[in-house]
């Protein structure tokens, strides 16, 4: 018998992870509980279509097929976050869900929690109450509307639950760890290794503010150009983009690639020296990994590895960047439970049913 009908929203490379561990939960809930079923159905907003950014990450992550792909692709915030709406709508009313689950801070994030809310449809938002209070991030305002929006609220952390309490946001709201954390544990056996000997460190880059701003940008690629060790950017397609049409010079320490699978970033980040980047997801995962990271943005909604000296945010200006090079080369000694014990999926689909 079906208990309960899910409609999960991904679109955007960061949820086909988040997502995979939450499917793998309520497949493990109904192993175990035939008569109390979960059915849930993904739907993919076509945010990211190249192969690397999406399809490689179900093959990869055993994710199951979504039930529908809209296919909005890139576009315009406006224009792209609207046309998700209106897809996502119809999909609601002909398929007629409990709950609509949404991930993160995307564009695909805001259509499924604002198409299902207006539906009247219960909004279960998991990575509630980050908060980098900058506004400038579209992915700033998409975190504060969904989470304004949501009747359940899954934060990754006892701070995310302190946020959303200043907010006035005190009903719904549940600390139940990070599903990145999930997904690190159990997919860390499977890592590819790279093939390559020496200290390196794993970089990525691809923030609106960094990539749409030439000074910013520069600022961040002659730093790494400088770095004690290789530099590996697998280079997200915005930044290859910006880096053919302006012509940006890449040369010393730093090597550009082609984006990674899960599997092999996982691999690269056991391996590596530190971690260079401006992504949410990527400092968490620094973290996991016991190395230090510089943050090449101007604050971070992930305080805590501030906090206990896991992460430095540097900013964009070269030297800078370039003072932290020494600080993020010593290992990290200090890695406490800041994001639960890799239990979140199991807590996320608990709570649902309870909650149903
Ligand atoms: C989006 C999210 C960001 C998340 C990131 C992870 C928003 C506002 N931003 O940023 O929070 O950290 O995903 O990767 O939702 N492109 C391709 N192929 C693809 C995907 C994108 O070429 O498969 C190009 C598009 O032409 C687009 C650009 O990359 O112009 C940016 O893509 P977009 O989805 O708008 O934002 P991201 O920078 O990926």
């Amino acid at each position: 018998m079906v208990a309960l009908k899910i409609l999960t929203i991904v679109g955007a490379r960061p949820q086909f992870i988040k997502a995979a561990v939450v499917s793998r939960a309520i497949a493990g809930h109904n192993r175990r509980h035939p008569s109390m079923v979960i059915e849930e159905q993904l739907i993919h907003t076509g945010q990211h279509y190249d192969y690397m950014m999406s399809q490689a990450f179900f093959d990869e992550l055993e994710i199951p097929a979504p039930a529908i792909n809209l296919e909005v692709g890139s576009g315009k915030h406006g224009e792209v976050t609207g046309t998700m709406l209106a897809g996502i709508e119809n999909q609601i009313i002909a398929r007629q869900p409990d709950w609509m689950l949404v991930y993160g801070d995307t564009n695909s994030t805001l259509a499924g929690a604002l198409a299902a809310t207006k539906l009247q449809l219960r909004v279960a938002h998991v990575e509630a109450g980050l908060r980098s209070f900058n506004r400038r991030m579209p992915e700033e305002i998409n975190r504060i509307l969904t989470d304004h929006i949501a009747d359940c609220l899954f934060c990754p952390s006892g701070r995310a639950k302190d946020l959303l309490a200043q907010e006035g946001i005190t009903e719904g709201v549940y600390v139940v760890g990070d599903v990145m954390y999930d997904a690190t544990l159990y997919y860390r056996e499977k890592a590819s290794l790279p093939d390559r000997a020496g200290a390196y460190a794993m970089a990525s880059l691809h923030r609106a503010e960094n990539t749409n701003d030439l000074n910013r940008l520069g600022g961040i690629l002659s730093a790494m150009n400088e770095a004690p060790v290789p530099v590996i950017l697998p280079l997200h397609p915005r930044t290859r983009k910006v880096l053919e049409n302006e012509n940006v010079a890449v040369d010393g320490q730093l090597e550009i690639m082609e984006p990674l699978s899960y599997l092999s970033m996982l691999g690269y980040l056991e391996n590596c020296a530190f971690v260079i980047t401006d992504s949410g997801g990527l400092q968490k995962e620094a973290y996991f990994f016991g190395k230090k990271c510089l943050t090449v943005r101007e604050e971070t909604e992930w305080s805590e590895l501030v906090e206990c000296g896991a992460n430095r945010v540097v900013g964009a200006e070269k030297e800078a960047i370039c003072a932290g090079f020494s600080w993020a080369m010593e290992p990290l000694t200090n890695t406490s439970e800041l994001y639960g014990r890799g239990e979140a999926g199991k807590g996320i689909v608990e709570r649902l049913l309870k909650n149903h």
